[in-house]
């Protein structure tokens, strides 16, 4: 595979909602949240935008994007150029967010931290939120423990450091201090796919790219009953 991974697949082939349930389900989560011209919106793990544009363009918000991965970031870049959105867009971690304490009333983060070291990113969310900010969230859960040889086929193949039960992200969350923790499953599975997926490919990309589209798909596939995700709402109080 010449050591690429599924970011970087996704990074050339410019998925933008690359998050079960795509931008339909954000709409559906943002429009249970207090949003208003005036809150301050950090999209942490932005990817090419697609939320961060909506986020801008529904609410009017003062939007922020943070992206790790330079091909994401010239993507989004783009967009938010060719649309003319006032969106101000950081290349960086989430596990060291380039903003003061207390900065920010909504953090969206719609599959990053499951690529990340969760302990350290969530207490740079919640050292960023102000207080009664709010972090939501749409992150891989595993619905039981797998055996060790099943986890490592997932880790290995998304990168990961660990997979976490309901239970566990609830742990993480109630150990770095936030409170109202809400965890949702959703009734469409992961195999059911995001049918509003949109794609901005790269001139040029490696055709082993397209075996890890086929990996991914046989993966969600074969863990059908293990891979899942939740919506993760909490808040600073
Ligand atoms: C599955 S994609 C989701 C992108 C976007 N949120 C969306 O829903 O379309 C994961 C994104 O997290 C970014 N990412 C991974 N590690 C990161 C980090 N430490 N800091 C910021 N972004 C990161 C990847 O580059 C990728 O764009």
């Amino acid at each position: 595979m010449g050591g690429l991974t599924y970011i970087d697949f996704l990074a050339k082939f410019g998925v933008g909602g690359a998050h079960p349930g795509g931008i339909p389900l954000t709409k559906n989560i943002l429009a249970r949240e207090n949003i208003t011209k005036d809150s301050l919106i950090l999209d942490a793990g932005c990817g090419t935008g697609q939320t961060t544009a909506y986020l801008y363009q529904q609410y009017n918000a003062k939007v922020f994007g943070l992206e790790i991965n330079p091909i994401m970031v010239d993507k989004a870049k783009s967009r938010f150029e060719s649309l003319q959105l006032p969106i101000q867009l950081f290349q960086g971690s989430i596990e060291k967010i380039p903003f003061a304490d207390n900065h920010f009333d909504f953090i969206l983060s719609e599959s990053v931290l499951a690529f990340v070291d969760k302990p350290k990113a969530l207490k740079e969310f919640f050292r960023v939120l102000k207080p009664g900010g709010r972090l939501i969230a749409n992150e891989m859960t595993i619905n039981k423990r797998l055996s060790q040889k099943e986890e490592k086929e997932i880790k290995n193949f998304y990168a990961l450091d660990s997979l976490l039960l309901e239970e566990d992200w609830n742990h993480l969350l109630e150990v770095t201090g936030f409170q109202n923790i809400v965890l949702k499953s959703q009734s469409q599975s992961m195999s059911q796919g995001n049918h509003a997926q949109e794609f901005n490919f790269s001139n040029i990309f490696e055709p082993e790219l397209f075996d890890i589209l086929n990996q991914h798909g046989n993966m969600v596939l074969k863990y059908q009953d293990y891979l899942s995700y939740r919506i993760i709402t909490c808040s600073k109080v």
